[in-house]
């Protein structure tokens, strides 16, 4: 296939938005392993878990343990999801690359969700910058951004609005989430053109779940509207334990198929993705929704059935 020659950035959530949903704990050990497993297949960036409330999340309680005992392979990024000044404070105990902030805009799944107004996210997230002080990369993820399951569609202008705020902050960069799926392509491509236009140089990362089946279409409209990265989770785990109806995130392993297929160069080693969702349905204990680690690329090929006139010759 040839190559187009441009570079995406794939950033690995399974471990943070596929953990944190999953109804078993995970043991801490197992977390470790899978994620030193994760650091060796071209990953750019892998958001580690989140320093959020335990009794929130409790899946994602070890968050320490996991955060400073994982290898930090060089070239990795080792991010970690943080909602409040408290979290900032447990994150930077433990030497994160990048600090993840999280705030919804819709006003209904900020509250579900983190118990406050997005307000009250944006006040935390400015003293949180002012603490940080440069010290370590901030990113904001915007959740609902293109629709909340409580208060249905986001007009483009208060998405521009909330990312105007970012960016007024000093943020490094900013993540459009699609929290349950509710994104089709004209719409990522309507708010995806509008943010890239206004804001050239900031780094923008696209966040889709495939809930609805929409996930790899609108990746495919955030890459033509000009994002270069995006995260996506190993298998298709993921999903906000307090938005109702979340499931998966964009598979890692079906969308660095597509890209590569497609001639992009993802820095991602695709046999060694698929090497590590074989091993996903031991850790969760239940099937997962990839596809290519069922099928297998598009390469693979399979000997012709002995024909039955050829049978018996
Ligand atoms: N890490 C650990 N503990 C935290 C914490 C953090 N970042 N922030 C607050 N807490 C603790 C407080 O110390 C307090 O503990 P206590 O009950 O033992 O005294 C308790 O949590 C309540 O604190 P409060 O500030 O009142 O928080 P809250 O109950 O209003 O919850 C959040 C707010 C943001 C901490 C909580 O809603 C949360 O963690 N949400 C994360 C949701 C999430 O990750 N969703 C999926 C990803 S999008
Ligand atoms: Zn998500």
């Amino acid at each position: 296939m040839p190559k187009n020659g441009k570079r995406l950035y794939i950033q690995e959530v399974s471990v943070r938005d596929g953990f944190q949903m999953e109804p078993i704990f995970i043991p801490t050990d197992r977390k470790i392993e899978f994620i030193n497993g994760l650091s060796r297949t071209g990953l750019a960036k892998i958001e580690v878990t989140s320093f959020t409330s335990p009794k929130a999340i409790p899946a994602l309680a070890d968050a320490e343990a996991v955060m400073c005992r994982i290898d930090r392979v060089p070239g990795v990024e080792y991010a970690a999801l943080v909602p409040n000044l408290r979290g900032c404070e447990r994150a930077l105990s433990c030497g994160v690359d990048e600090i993840n902030l999280v705030m919804s805009a819709s006003e209904s799944h900020n509250m579900a969700n983190l118990r406050m107004t997005p307000q009250q996210s944006l006040e935390q997230f400015a003293q949180i910058a002012a603490e940080v002080n440069g010290r370590v990369r901030l990113n904001a993820s915007l959740s609902t951004t293109f629709g909340c399951p409580f208060d249905g569609e986001i007009p483009l202008s208060r998405v521009l609005e909330v990312v105007a705020r970012f960016v007024d902050m000093g943020m490094d960069g900013v993540t459009l989430c699609d929290t349950t799926g509710m994104a089709n392509p004209a719409q990522v491509a309507r708010v995806c053109e509008a943010v890239v236009q206004r804001w050239p140089n900031m780094v923008f990362t696209a966040h889709f779940h495939n809930t609805r089946g929409m996930g790899l279409a609108n990746v495919l409209a955030a890459l033509q509207a000009g994002i270069d990265r995006f995260d996506a989770s190993l298998g298709g785990l993921g999903g906000c334990p307090f938005a109702p109806g979340a499931s998966g995130n964009v598979c890692t392993e079906d969308m660095v198929h597509m890209l590569e297929a497609m001639g992009y160069d993802t820095g991602a080693d695709l046999e060694a993705l698929l090497v590590l969702a074989r091993e996903l349905p031991g850790i969760v204990q239940h099937e997962i929704p990839g596809q290519v680690v069922k099928a297998g690329p598009w390469t693979r090929r399979y000997p012709l059935p002995a024909s039955r006139d050829r049978q018996g010759t």
